[in-house]
């Protein structure tokens, strides 16, 4: 029992030691048990180097080299008749226009099909239904949890252009978080196609059905 008491002791010293100065912040070097890849050789920016003669690490860039896929100089990188819609169109990556103002409708470049609405679908139910819902009228699961997502079917947000909803979903707005890091612009502009048909959805008439859809409705 004696010895019992001394270890027991110790191990609660030990693990105190060990566990208890987690949060505290110290100067002193960290024990590496395991130093992993924590210290590697190489030459850091802005550092001295005997190597090089000019004793510095930074090399200057080969002569005219350009940065590729910058959307900058693409005729200095590929032909001079290279043309890509998308890559070169800033709009497809602000939502703005050439004078600064969010676009009103889709960017050239982007064609508009089945398959992008098909697909928009898809991202808008992993990424926006949850809160939005379904049909997009706000009342998603996270709802019942004090989520108060908006209704696409606000005129403010059926008057909203392309553009605004694209910067919405890029970088959020008031309690909404940004999605840019998780949706890749061009399936943004899926989800908007998306938004746009579902709220068609809601305010179709008679008039808008083809004949086909009529009959299969029975009207
Ligand atoms: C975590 C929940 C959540 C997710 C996921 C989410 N939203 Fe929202 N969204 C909100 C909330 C909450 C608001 C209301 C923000 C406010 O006004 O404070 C909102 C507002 C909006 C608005 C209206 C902004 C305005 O001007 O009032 C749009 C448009 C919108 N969201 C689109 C989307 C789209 C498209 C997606 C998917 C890419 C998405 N949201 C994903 C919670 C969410």
């Amino acid at each position: 029992m004696k010895y019992f008491f001394g270890i027991y002791f110790l191990a609660i010293i030990t693990l105190v030691s060990i566990l208890g100065f987690q949060g505290k912040k110290t100067k002193n070097t960290p024990i590496e048990i395991f130093p992993d890849m924590d210290h590697q050789d190489k030459y850091l920016s802005q550092s001295e180097n005997d190597f090089f003669s000019n004793g510095m690490s930074d090399r200057k860039q080969v002569q005219n080299t350009v940065q590729r896929g910058n959307n900058i100089h693409f005729q200095d990188v590929f032909n001079a008749d290279y043309k890509n819609d998308r890559l070169e169109n800033p709009s497809f990556y602000s939502g703005k226009d050439p004078d600064g103002n969010w676009m009103r409708g889709f960017p050239s470049g982007l064609k508009i099909t089945n398959e992008l609405l098909e697909d928009g679908k898809v991202h808008y139910d992993i990424y926006c239904g949850t809160c939005h819902g379904a049909s997009g009228d706000g009342r998603g699961v996270t709802r019942d949890y004090g989520m108060l997502a908006a209704s696409y079917h606000d005129d403010r947000i059926r008057d909203m252009s392309e553009g605004e909803l694209f910067d919405i979903i890029t970088n959020g707005k008031n309690l909404m978080y940004g999605l840019k890091a998780r949706v890749k612009p061009e399936e943004r502009w899926a989800i908007i196609l998306y938004v746009r048909a579902l709220q068609l959805s809601q305010y179709a008439t008679y008039e808008d059905l083809n004949e086909s859809d009529k009959k299969s409705l029975g009207l």
